[in-house]
């Protein structure tokens, strides 16, 4: 039986991306809909999450699906030495599509591998975030009018930052230029910048975060610097606070831009950009509920010809 789990992006067309996100924006038009009444999903967070979960469980309810799952671990028999394998074979039992956060790199592969129930990997360590990257490719389409020849600013932790690596494997499609701003402690890690090269992208390393640099940019994508990844927590505090986007530095950036962060911010976007109109990170996480009612009716084999 085919595997329909999504567990990187980079399996996905240019042809697949572009079904999604006109899936999604079926679902923005009328979010509610009966496709998977009578099923359940499972989300299953072995990591904290506010909007992945939420967004899935959301999208799971308006689909008329029933959710089950766990947000802490703890309150579960991994917590007593329950390996994954036998932990996604009992979920397999009692849900039709299991969610799933883990904080390491391939859990959701090896997740994939010991079940028939499709898989959506939720983020896997600091490997992947598919869905996000779904959620941050229909907000581009949405503020852009296109996803070709954009110049993409990605900001912060490029090291340990999933949605940046899953978003620059799906843009090999569209002809982007990348512009990577991280301090040395934080680089785009060299195997996504062999990524770039093997599939003709074009990117520019920085380390210095001006308003000079952003002048040409299309989409300033912040991140946070991720604490929980980090083995030595003096080096943490050392680039924490390293780039801060304040409004003023938006003042001479393109009339087009949009300003997207995956969430949660912790200092890296001061509160004066909110109200600026170029910032985008609220109604980006809005848009993950259409871009995962995508997804899910997706992995159960609904098509776009359901949807519409
Ligand atoms: N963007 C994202 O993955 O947010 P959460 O960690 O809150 O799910």
């Amino acid at each position: 039986m085919e595997n329909r789990s999504l567990v990187t992006i980079a399996e996905h067309s240019k042809e697949k991306i572009l079904y999604m996100l006109n899936m999604a924006k079926e679902f923005e038009a009328k979010p509610n809909r009966h496709l998977l009444d009578g099923k359940v999903v499972a989300t299953l967070f072995f990591e904290p999450s506010t909007r992945t979960r939420l967004s899935f469980e959301t999208a799971a309810n308006r689909l008329g699906a029933r959710v089950i799952g766990f947000s802490d671990p703890k309150a579960t028999s991994s917590s007593k030495g329950e390996t994954l394998k036998d932990t996604i074979k009992m979920v397999s039992n009692y849900a039709d599509i299991i969610v799933m956060r883990h904080y390491l790199e391939g859990a959701a592969r090896y997740a994939s591998e010991v079940t028939t129930v499709p898989i959506v990997n939720a983020g896997d360590g600091a490997n992947q975030h598919p869905s996000q990257t779904m959620l941050d490719l229909y907000s581009i389409y949405k503020t852009q009018g296109t996803l070709e020849n954009l110049n993409i600013y990605l900001v912060g932790d490029l090291k340990y930052g999933r949605t940046v690596h899953s978003l620059l494997m799906a843009m090999r499609h569209f002809n982007p230029t990348f512009h990577f701003i991280a301090p040395e402690e934080l680089k785009m890690p060299e195997e996504y910048k062999i990524y770039c090269r093997e599939h003709d992208i074009r990117f520019v390393e920085h380390t210095d975060f001006t308003e000079e640099i952003i002048a040409d940019a299309d989409i300033l994508y912040m991140t946070r610097v991720q604490r929980e990844r980090f083995t030595d927590l003096m080096e943490y505090e050392r680039v924490k606070n390293i780039y801060i986007l304040r409004n003023k530095m938006l003042e001479h950036t393109r009339p087009n831009l949009r300003i997207l962060h995956p969430l949660p911010r912790v200092n890296e976007i001061a509160l004066d950009v909110d109200d600026n109109p170029k910032a985008y990170y609220f109604q980006q996480a809005q848009n993950g509920l259409y871009a995962r009612e995508a997804i899910l009716c997706d992995v159960l084999g609904i098509t776009l010809d359901d949807v519409k």
